[in-house]
C-alpha cells in the first residue's frame, strides 16, 4: 500500500504524517514513513539542489526534471523494495506536489509534468492520496508563525505562485475522484489527524 500525503506549504501535512504513522506502528502495522524531495542520499543532494535559496538561477524545467529524478531514486532505492516486501509507505509528497508547483505554479502544464514523472516512475500512483485543503493565505499565515522554519527556495515564491499552486491541486484533485480525498485542514490539529487516521485505517481493512 503506497499513501501520499499532499497539500499548500503550511497545511500541517508534515505533523499529520507523523502522527498517523506512530499510531499506524502501534496497531501494528508495518510501515515506513518518508518524503519528497528526498527520501534517500541521492534524492536528499537532488533536494538541496533544488531547495537552495541561492539557486536563483535554476531553470523551472530544469527544476521538475530535477524533481522527477529524486523521486525515481527515491522509487528505486526505497518504495519500490518497501512496497515488495508488503510495507505500507506514507510519502510526504509525491506527484501531485509536482503537477501542481511544476505544471500550473511554473506554469509548464500540467500533461507535461505528468509525461515526465511517469517516465520516471515507470507509470507509478500511490493507492490512496490526502489531500490537507487549505487556503494558501491561510498556509502561509501559519509558516510565517513557524519560528523554527527556514523559508527554502519555493517557500519564498510570491503568493500569485502559492494561489497558482493552489488552483492545481484543485484541478489534480479533480483528474484523480478514486485516489485522492480531501480533508479539512483549518480544523484542529487532533480532528485533521483523527479523519486522515480514519481513511487511512478504512482503506486497509478493504
Ligand atoms: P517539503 O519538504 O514538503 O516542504 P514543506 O514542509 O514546505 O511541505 O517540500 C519542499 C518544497 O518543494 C515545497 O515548497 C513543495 C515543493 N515541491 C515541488 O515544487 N514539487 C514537487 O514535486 C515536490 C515533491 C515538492
Amino acid at each position: 500500500m503506497f499513501i501520499t500525503f499532499e497539500g499548500p506549504d503550511g497545511s500541517g501535512k508534515s505533523t499529520v504524517i507523523k502522527a498517523v504513522y506512530e499510531r499506524l506502528i502501534n496497531d501494528g502495522y508495518s510501515v515506513i514513513l518518508t518524503r519528497e524531495p528526498g527520501g534517500t542520499p541521492i534524492a536528499e543532494k537532488i533536494r538541496d539542489v533544488i531547495l537552495d535559496n541561492s539557486n536563483t538561477a535554476l531553470d523551472a524545467r530544469t527544476e521538475a526534471l530535477l524533481y522527477a529524478a529524486s523521486r525515481r531514486q527515491h522509487l528505486v532505492e526505497k518504495i519500490w523494495p518497501a512496497i515488495k516486501e508488503g510495507k505500507i509507505v506514507l510519502c510526504d509528497r509525491f506527484l501531485d506536489s509536482s503537477l501542481a508547483y511544476q505544471g500550473e505554479g511554473r506554469k509548464l502544464g500540467i500533461e507535461n509534468i505528468l509525461n515526465v514523472n511517469l517516465f520516471a516512475t515507470e507509470n507509478t500512483y500511490p493507492d490512496l492520496t490526502l489531500f490537507f485543503n487549505i487556503s494558501p493565505e491561510e498556509g502561509l499565515k501559519r509558516v510565517s508563525k513557524d519560528k523554527k522554519r527556514v523559508a527554502d527556495r519555493l517557500d519564498n515564491e510570491n503568493a500569485n505562485f502559492h494561489q497558482e499552486v493552489y488552483n492545481g491541486f484543485l484541478k489534480v484533485n479533480s483528474m484523480y475522484k478514486d485516489r485522492i480525498q480531501v480533508i479539512d485542514a483549518t480544523k484542529s490539529l487532533n480532528e485533521v489527524i483523527e479523519n486522515a487516521y480514519k481513511i487511512i485505517k478504512s482503506k486497509l481493512e478493504n
